[in-house]
């Protein structure tokens, strides 16, 4: 049986960043780029460059570090998108040009406000326009899930004609049901008559659940290339898990024929990456990747994993990277060590000055802890290289007793200023946060608050997430430390530094929204 090779094409720094909340800094995307390249995924899509300077300049920063996967930047189909993808992608080793247009009625008619054939002239002309500045072209059909078949056949013959070489199938609101979405994918591969000239991509977002589902088929039906995300990251519902499509590939070899590149023990940590990057946690029961996923509680199956591990396991934990977590260094470590360890997880260490503030929180929390594993350096270098800090916290004291109110009292340093604040709650983190309030005053609503310990055991870094909305602007912020109270001022105080940072940015997926 020969295998077919598909493409995995990572958009977890695009799309995974328009889940409200999921945005990163520029370190946080670069980082996370040098994890899927450890990942050995074949494309990263590393932004959408004329969204913001911040999202040109992600672009570009990836596109240096990386040298192992091709970096590809969002473009809409209009010049200055594309040339603006162009110049942020200059660096690249291998660089692409994705742009895009609507296809289905409902968009061309309401959003674009175009007719069918002008809808393909500007795709056309936009690939036109992508080839002279790259090689490689990919042309998406926004929306095609709800597009009509006979237009997608025109314009994707046309897009080919112009050059492209990577057709993307969208299914943008995650409408499509597997068989009918595998039927387009095939339908299309048989009517276009330059179909051979290109690779065929699906896209698919999870508003059913069906993403992953779907995105399979269409390999079925001869879909050559997948886009997903980490953890299934990604606008509303998300996009189809990365881990999960290809395990999927791996372990069902049988019925697909057809493999990727990827190097599944990278799976679990790079998950454990994006999640603590993000403030998004992982589900216990997510498939591959959640911390239940490969636990057996009822004593039937554990029995039977124990007599014969295949009677209930179709994969082996080992092989996604579960078990990965060691143990790397301890108070006695040293500087070598530290920055040794640093560099095998992608995280360059070139600036001395941020070197010895990393060896410094390293050593206060080898104080507290015992064991410091991969995922304790990682929300060490997160924290460390978090946004230029407004609010940080300088003393904090609670208080709570059984029987009693407890109670927060604690100094902030605002810029040069201190500034110190109480307050009671009906718990002691609602009192830290009430203390804060009272002090900033920042009108917004908490959305999320949870705390997830980093690593096993009583002596775990607690990790916290805080989700604050100010009139629909929603960012995560996260703290680490081995006391959660801390953790929890620490978090609350990296959303409000976020939300006093972040520049507005554009949607790709809105037309004239402020570009
Ligand atoms: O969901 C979508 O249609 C997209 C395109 C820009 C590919 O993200
Ligand atoms: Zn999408």
């Amino acid at each position: 049986m020969s295998m077919s090779n598909i493409i995995i094409f990572d958009t977890t720094l695009r799309d995974g960043e328009q889940s409200p909340g999921a945005s990163m800094t520029l370190d946080e995307k670069v980082r996370i780029a040098k994890a899927l390249e450890r990942l050995r995924v074949d494309v990263i899509e590393a932004g959408f460059a004329i969204a913001s300077p911040g999202d040109f300049a992600a672009v570009q920063a990836v596109a240096s570090a990386v040298r192992d996967a091709r970096i590809c930047s969002l473009a809409r189909a209009k010049r200055e998108d594309i040339e603006r993808a162009a110049e942020a992608l200059r660096p690249a080793a291998a660089a692409r040009i994705h742009t895009f247009i609507a296809t289905s009625p409902i968009h061309m008619q309401y959003k674009l406000r175009l007719q069918p054939d002008q809808v393909i002239e500007h795709a056309v002309q936009a690939v036109k326009l992508a080839r002279q500045k790259v090689e490689d072209v990919e042309f998406s059909c926004e929306d095609a899930g709800r597009s009509e078949v006979d237009f997608l056949c025109r314009i994707i013959e046309a897009a080919i004609d112009a050059g492209a070489r990577t057709i993307n199938i969208p299914d943008t609101v995650g409408y499509a049901i597997p068989a009918q979405f595998g039927a387009l994918i095939e339908t299309l591969l048989q009517r276009i008559p330059n179909a051979d000239k290109a690779v065929f991509s699906v896209h698919c977002h999870n508003d059913l659940g069906l993403a992953v589902a779907n995105s399979l088929a269409a390999v079925q039906a001869g879909a050559g290339q997948i886009e997903c995300t980490i953890n299934g990251l990604g606008e509303r519902a998300g996009n189809a898990a990365l881990e999960e499509i290809v395990m999927a590939l791996n372990t069902r070899q049988d019925l697909f024929a057809a493999k990727t590149g990827v190097h599944t023990q990278d799976i679990v940590p790079t998950s454990r990456l994006v999640s603590s990057i993000t403030g998004f946690p992982v589900q216990p029961n997510k498939a591959i990747v959640g911390a239940n996923a490969f636990a057996h509680e009822s004593g039937i199956h554990q029995d039977g994993v124990l007599k014969h591990r295949e009677t209930y396991e179709i994969m082996r934990a080992e092989d996604v990277g579960w078990n990965a977590n060691r143990m790397v260094l301890g108070k006695h470590s040293g500087r070598a060590a530290f920055r040794a360890r640093l560099e095998d997880l992608g995280i360059s260490t070139q600036d001395e000055a941020q070197m010895n503030r990393l060896f410094a929180r390293f050593k206060d929390l080898a104080d507290k802890k015992h064991d410091i594993f991969d995922e304790d350096l990682q929300a060490l270098v997160s924290e460390a290289s978090s946004v230029a800090a407004i609010y940080e916290l300088e003393h904090l004291r609670i208080t709570s007793e059984s029987g009693q109110v407890p109670q927060a009292q604690l100094r902030l340093r605002i810029r040069d200023e201190l500034r110190s604040g109480s307050a009671q709650g009906s718990g002691p983190v609602d009192a830290a946060f009430k203390a804060i309030e009272s002090i900033v005053n920042s009108g917004t609503s908490l959305e999320l608050y949870s705390v997830n310990a980093i690593t096993s055991g009583t002596d775990s870094q607690g990790e916290v997430q805080v989700r604050l909305n100010e009139q629909g602007r929603i960012v995560n912020g996260q703290g680490a430390d081995t006391d959660i109270l801390v953790a929890s001022v620490k978090a609350y105080l990296d959303a409000l530094n976020l939300l006093a940072s972040r520049a507005a940015r554009a949607h790709p997926q809105r037309e004239n929204d402020g570009i």
